[in-house]
């Protein structure tokens, strides 16, 4: 089950980054013709397009159905599935898994990881980056205050993301299999768009389960509070900063003999 009903139009316009950064992701993936490629997580299927374009064979799911519409809408020629990414499988195995921004809305860890693991042919690689440990912690953090500060049901609060360590991560690849080769947890302050009001925006887009499900009144001075405790860390001149951090990992599926003695 998606978690939220994405908003493809807004994702596209203002929250852009979310891909250019990926771009450089996809230079590390280095896909080839002839090989066979899995976007986990393909949102509007712009790296999933990136990938198409090297030459490789390339399949893009999400379970969200706003953005296979709007994938397959950019894309029309490009294969995209609404899957489940903790409950998928392929009739023939790909050559890697790629993801990008992603894993850190889905759960259980562990069953995507099986899944994306099960996807690839011995050997194939997998390349993915998401939030890693301490993500958006200054945001996330002011928002629980903020709920707790004006009296607000903190229930509407959504289950935490899955931003894990480098150590958490590799843990959970090696027990499905893969084997991790490169691993790097990094800051990557991100600019917002929109100025004064790009805060905001990036509240309504992925924090729309909670604001969504407050009266106008309150959803304002939610952010009116958010933006006050936020103010002395994350703006800077004219715009905000978002305190993201990426996991990145490269790591290979390994044959199923290796597998089990690494255990
Ligand atoms: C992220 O891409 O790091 C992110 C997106 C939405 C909420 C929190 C983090």
């Amino acid at each position: 089950m998606p978690l939220q009903d994405w908003n493809p139009g807004l994702y596209q316009s203002d929250h852009s980054f979310v891909w250019r950064f990926g771009e450089d992701l996809v230079d590390l993936l280095d896909p080839r013709p002839g090989q066979r490629i899995l976007d986990v997580g393909c949102g509007t299927g712009q790296l999933t397009e990136a990938i198409a374009r090297r030459g490789a064979g390339v399949i893009g799911i999400d379970s969200s159905r706003n953005m296979i519409d709007e994938a397959r809408r950019n894309n029309p020629q490009l294969d995209f599935r609404l899957e489940d990414a903790t409950n998928f499988s392929l009739d023939q195995p790909v050559d890697a898994v790629f993801s990008n921004a992603a894993l850190h809305w889905i759960r259980p860890p562990r069953d995507a990881a099986r899944c994306m693991a099960r996807a690839l042919r011995v050997g194939g690689r997998l390349v993915v980056e998401f939030g890693g440990y301490g993500n958006v912690r200054a945001i996330v953090d002011a928002l629980h205050s903020a709920v707790r500060h004006l009296r607000l049901d903190d229930s509407i609060m959504p289950e935490a993301k899955y931003f894990p360590s480098i150590a958490e991560y590799a843990g959970v690849l090696q027990e499905v299999g893969l084997e991790v080769r490169s691993a790097l947890l990094f800051d990557r302050p991100t600019p917002l768009k929109s100025g004064k009001d790009g805060l905001r925006g990036w509240l309504r887009m992925f924090y729309s389960m909670v604001l969504d499900r407050l009266p106008p009144d309150q959803c304002e001075a939610l952010l009116d509070n958010v933006e006050q405790r936020l103010n002395p860390i994350l703006w800077r001149d004219d715009h905000w900063i978002a305190d993201y951090r990426r996991l990145r990992i490269v790591a290979v599926r390994m044959a199923p003999d290796d597998a089990t003695n690494g255990k």
